[in-house]
C-alpha cells in the first residue's frame, strides 16, 4: 500500500505542467520568466524569504508560482526542504508542477534534490482515508525536478532516495494518525508483517501468550486493562552484501556489520490507565502514543532499498493502556523481563515499562548500540517544546551519532543530562524501583528508569512527546501526528559507526 500519492522525477528539459516553481532570491534579480518586477513582488508581500509563496498572475495556461529561497545562493537542504514543501502547498490545487529548486543553493546536488523530494512529499500528504471531502486531499500528483544535464544523475538518485525516506514518513504519519479503534496492536502488528514482507526485512511477531512465557510484564501488566491483546513485533534488517565475513570468536558471534537495535513506544491509545487522563479533548492526541514504533517500522522499511551496511534489528512494543476492572492498579509490582521489580505509582507512566522489556530483550541481543524513541512524558515537551526532541543516553559517542544524524536530517535534538544522583527519586520500599520519580525532571527520571534495562549497552533515548504532533502546517511539518524521528533514525542506521 502506498502512503504518498506523489511521484517525483527528475529531468533536463522543463515540460508542460499546470504549475511552475519559480526560485526568487531575497536579493538577487527577479527571474525573467516570472514576468514581473522586484517591486511588484514586494508590493504583493512577497521578499523572497525561504517558504514564502506567491501565485503570479499570468495570462498563459501555466500558473506561475514564485518560490522565496533567502539570500544570493546560500540556501542549504534544509532550506530547500521548506521551500518545496511551502510550494507543494501552494501547488496542492495542480495535479503537475515542474520546478527548478533543486537545481540551486550550496549544498550538493543528491543532498538537495532528496531535502526538496522530501519536503515535496511530506507537504503534501494528509491523512484523507475518513474525510468525505475529497478536496481536502492534495491534488499534486507528479512533480519534476528540472536540473542541468551535468547534475542529473546525482540529483535523480538523491531524489530516488528522498521518495524512499518520504514514503516511509507518510507510512508513520498515517499509522499515527489512524483513530485506536481502527489500529489496535494486533491490527498494527498485521500491517507491520506486510511492510517487512513487502521490504526484504524478517519479521517475527510475538502474542500475549508468548510475551507472558518470556517474561515480559512490562507490556503485559500494562495491557491488563484492554480487550485488545498486546503485540510485540521484532524486525530484522541484514545487508544484502555479506559484510558478515568478519571473524568470529568463542560463543558470541560478532557480525563485521555494526549492528543497531532501535526500539520503539507502541501505545495505540493512552488513556492513563487507572490513572486517567482528565477529560481534555487534546487527549485525542494520544491515539499518536505509538509514534515512536512507527518511526522505527518506517525507517526500517527503507534500509533495503537504501542499501544500509550496517546491521539493524527493531522492536516495537504494542499496546494499549486503558483502565478496567482487570487493569494493573497502584501499588502493583510488576516483573519485567530482565527480572527487576517495578512498582506501580502512576499508571500513566507506561512507556516505560513496555520499553523496559523491549530494551532488556535488545539487551540480550548484544548489539553495539540500542536507541529507542518515545513519546514519553510531558516533562520533555514542557522542557522543549514542539521544535526538537529530547536525547539522553549512557554513552556521549553513540549520543554524539545521534545528534549529527538529528542534524543532518533536520529534526532537531536537545541533549538533556542523565543525572544520575536523580536515580534515587525512582526508590521503592518494596520493589527494585517505582515507575515514577518526584514532580521535578520528569524527562531525565524516566531515562533513568529505562537506563535500568540497557544492561550497559551503549544506548540513547529520544523522548518525542514535544515534536510527535503538529498544530499546524509548518514546512515540512504537516498539521497531527508528525513521523517525528523517522527520517533521523534511517540516517542514524545508515551511518552508525560502533
Ligand atoms: N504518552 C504520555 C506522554 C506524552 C504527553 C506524550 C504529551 C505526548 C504528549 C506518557 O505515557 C505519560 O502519560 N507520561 C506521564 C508520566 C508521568 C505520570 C510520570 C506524563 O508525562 O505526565
Ligand atoms: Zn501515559
Ligand atoms: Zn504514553
Amino acid at each position: 500500500m502506498k502512503h504518498s500519492q506523489l511521484i517525483v522525477t527528475v529531468a533536463r528539459d522543463t515540460p508542460t505542467t499546470e504549475a511552475v516553481g519559480i526560485p526568487v532570491t531575497s536579493d538577487k534579480s527577479v527571474p525573467a520568466d516570472l514576468g514581473v518586477s522586484r517591486a511588484q513582488l514586494a508590493a504583493a508581500g512577497f521578499d523572497g524569504k525561504v517558504g514564502q509563496t506567491l501565485v503570479v498572475p499570468s495570462s498563459g495556461k501555466t500558473t506561475l508560482i514564485a518560490v522565496g529561497v533567502g539570500e544570493g545562493n546560500s540556501a542549504t537542504a534544509h532550506d530547500l526542504r521548506n521551500a518545496a514543501a511551502a510550494l507543494a502547498r501552494t501547488a496542492s490545487k495542480h495535479a503537475s508542477l515542474s520546478t527548478t529548486l533543486a537545481s540551486i543553493g550550496r549544498d550538493n546536488r543528491a543532498e538537495v534534490a532528496q531535502a526538496v523530494t522530501e519536503g515535496l512529499m511530506l507537504a503534501s500528504h494528509r491523512y484523507a482515508a475518513l474525510k468525505s471531502d475529497k478536496a481536502f486531499a492534495s491534488k499534486l500528483k507528479s512533480v519534476v525536478l528540472v536540473v542541468e544535464s551535468k547534475s542529473l544523475g546525482s540529483a535523480a538518485n538523491g531524489s530516488r532516495r528522498g521518495t524512499i525516506v518520504g514514503e516511509a514518513v507518510c507510512m508513520a504519519r498515517d499509522f499515527a494518525n489512524m483513530p485506536p479503534a481502527h489500529l489496535t496492536a494486533k491490527m498494527f502488528a498485521d500491517r507491520a508483517q506486510q511492510v517487512a514482507s513487502s521490504t526484504g526485512l524478517r519479521v517475527d511477531v510475538y502474542d500475549k501468550d508468548k510475551l507472558i512465557a518470556m517474561g515480559c510484564g512490562g507490556i503485559v501488566g500494562v495491557n491488563r486493562g484492554s480487550v485488545n491483546p498486546p503485540r510485540m513485533v521484532k524486525l530484522t534488517y541484514r545487508p544484502s552484501k555479506s559484510a558478515g565475513k568478519g571473524k568470529t570468536s568463542g560463543k558470541t558471534k560478532k557480525s563485521a556489520a555494526p549492528h543497531l537495535i532501535m526500539v520503539g513506544k507502541g501505545v495505540m491509545y493512552d488513556s492513563g490507565g487507572i490513572s486517567l487522563k482528565p477529560s481534555n479533548p487534546s487527549h485525542a492526541m494520544m491515539k499518536a502514543d505509538m509514534s515512536g514504533a512507527a518511526a522505527v517500522l518506517a525507517a526500517m522499511s527503507t534500509l533495503k532499498s537504501l542499501g544500509c551496511k550496517n546491521q539493524v534489528t527493531a522492536y516495537l512494543m504494542c499496546t494499549d493502556n486503558l483502565p478496567s476492572g482487570s487493569a494493573m492498579a497502584m501499588g502493583d509490582v510488576l516483573t519485567m523481563r530482565n527480572k527487576k521489580t517495578v512498582e506501580i505509582h502512576n499508571t500513566d507512566a507506561e512507556g516505560r515499562l513496555i520499553l523496559a522489556d523491549g530494551l532488556s530483550l535488545a539487551a540480550e541481543d548484544e548489539p553495539d548500540a540500542i536507541v529507542d524513541i518515545a513519546t514519553l512524558t510531558g516533562a520533555c515537551a514542557a522542557a522543549l517544546g514542539p521544535k526538537m526532541c529530547g536525547v539522553m543516553g549512557n554513552d556521549s559517542k553513540f549520543i554524539d551519532q545521534v545528534l549529527t544524524a538529528s542534524k543532518a536530517v533536520d529534526e532537531d535534538a536537545w541533549q538533556l543530562p542523565l543525572e544520575r544522583s536523580y536515580r534515587r527519586m525512582l526508590d521503592s520500599y518494596i520493589a527494585d524501583m517505582k515507575n515514577v520519580g518526584g514532580g521535578e525532571a520528569g524527562a531525565i527520571t524516566a531515562a533513568l528508569f529505562l537506563d535500568e534495562f540497557t544492561g550497559g549497552t551503549p544506548w540513547a533515548h529520544l523522548d518525542i512527546a514535544g515534536p510527535m504532533w503538529a498544530d499546524n502546517d509548518a514546512g515540512w511539518l504537516q498539521r497531527g501526528a508528525t513521523a517525528y524521528g523517522t527520517r533521523l533514525l534511517v540516517n542514524l542506521a545508515e551511518n552508525f559507526r560502533r
